[in-house]
């Protein structure tokens, strides 16, 4: 058995408000548990998005409600909204400022990039700006923050050519950080035929799956990557298997038992674990220490994934019949036993927030 840190995951989407057929604050923390993880921050692509005080409010009521685990909210950056987020006490609520440069699931996109302006101007240096942003508009993010003398975080990183920007960036001294997900280390689109099962809506996300030689990159620059995070992203089967099927994987139930196989492997070391599942991630995040918190993990037990056994609501998983290693046993979340041997001991309400910690 080992002991770590409660995991923190900076990126899931939790779908409350407006789409709590897929999750909610209480399916989605209750996965985050069975996963270890003890720390979500959450995006405001919902319906409606969050992107001022009565959004914000109305995401953080649900979670005040119904969130087993620690969380924060994002706010979304739209194209009028960045006198709102700049207010101290609207800023300091939430966990972040998320940009969505490039088109997604949801409606928050900033298409224009004198639309970036004031957002990288205005938000405070010591909180997050979140980069949705791939490829070249990735670069353009990293020229803001460069202009900006401010800190960017590039989300769920996929690409050859964007982990290779990322190193030149941070060996000039640009405040540049990024994250890679679970789903573009272990998979590439020749896997898509595997996880479709006839369904090509399946192997949709965003960024999509990329070639090998992109997956080999991210793996030769480890060091490159400050964090790993889930991009949990739950839509329903039938959704997946739909005409119009909508991009996204859940991830929170198999982020760290990914993790830990490759660790096995001799792929990572536990530092690795250690580093880009908490330390560096609360670094970035600017995140409370969680007292009396920790996860425990038989890192030996071999057992096969299934969507039937997770308990997020959308009822599948890309990662289906996946041998891997390594089992939570048990949670501990501020002196409290949270999750033990596949049940979910914290009550709804139990979660904290974040920014209001002490
Ligand atoms: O695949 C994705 N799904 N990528 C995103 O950026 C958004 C997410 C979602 O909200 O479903
Ligand atoms: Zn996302």
């Amino acid at each position: 058995m080992i002991q770590l840190p409660g995991l923190i995951d900076p990126h899931v989407h939790l779908r409350e408000p407006g789409a709590t057929h897929k999750e909610d604050f209480d399916s989605g923390t209750s996965a985050a548990l069975a996963g270890g993880v003890t720390i979500v921050l959450a995006m405001p692509n919902t319906k409606p998005p969050i992107f001022d005080a009565d959004t914000l409010d109305l995401a953080l009521n649900a979670a005040k409600q119904k969130a087993r685990c620690d969380y924060g909210q994002y706010v979304g950056a739209g194209p009028d909204n960045s006198d709102w987020t700049s207010h101290k006490a609207e800023s300091d609520r939430a966990a972040g400022l998320k940009m969505y440069l490039d088109s997604t699931f949801g409606e928050l996109r900033l298409d224009d990039m004198t639309l970036w302006s004031p957002h990288f101007a205005n938000w405070p240096k010591d909180l997050p700006i979140v980069a949705h942003s791939e490829s070249r508009s990735m670069a353009a993010a990293i020229l803001f923050a460069a202009i900006h003398d401010r800190p960017v975080h590039i989300a769920h990183i996929s690409l050859k050519e964007e982990v290779l920007l990322i190193k030149a960036a941070k060996e000039r001294g640009i405040k540049v950080t990024c994250e890679v997900c679970p789903h573009h280390l272990f998979l590439s689109k020749d896997d898509i035929p595997a996880i479709s099962h006839g369904h090509p809506g399946r192997g949709e996300v965003r960024p999509r799956l990329a070639t090998k030689e992109d997956v080999d990159a991210l793996w030769k620059n480890m060091d490159v990557i400050d964090c790993f995070a889930t991009d949990h992203a739950p839509h329903t089967i039938s959704e997946k298997d739909s005409d119009n099927p909508p991009p996204g994987f859940p991830g929170l139930e198999t982020f760290l038992p990914l993790i830990l196989t490759a660790v096995h492997d001799g792929r990572l070391t536990m530092d690795d674990v250690i580093a880009k599942l908490h330390t560096n991630t609360k670094r970035i995040f600017n995140l409370p220490e969680q007292p009396a918190t920790w996860v425990e993990v038989d890192e030996n037990a071999q057992y096969e994934i299934k969507a039937s056994e997770q308990f997020t609501r959308c009822n599948w998983t890309p990662f289906e019949g996946w041998k891997v290693r390594g089992r939570v046993r048990k949670v501990v979340l501020r002196g409290k036993t949270a999750f033990e041997d596949g049940k979910i001991l914290a009550e709804p309400g139990y979660g904290k927030n974040i920014r209001f910690f002490n």
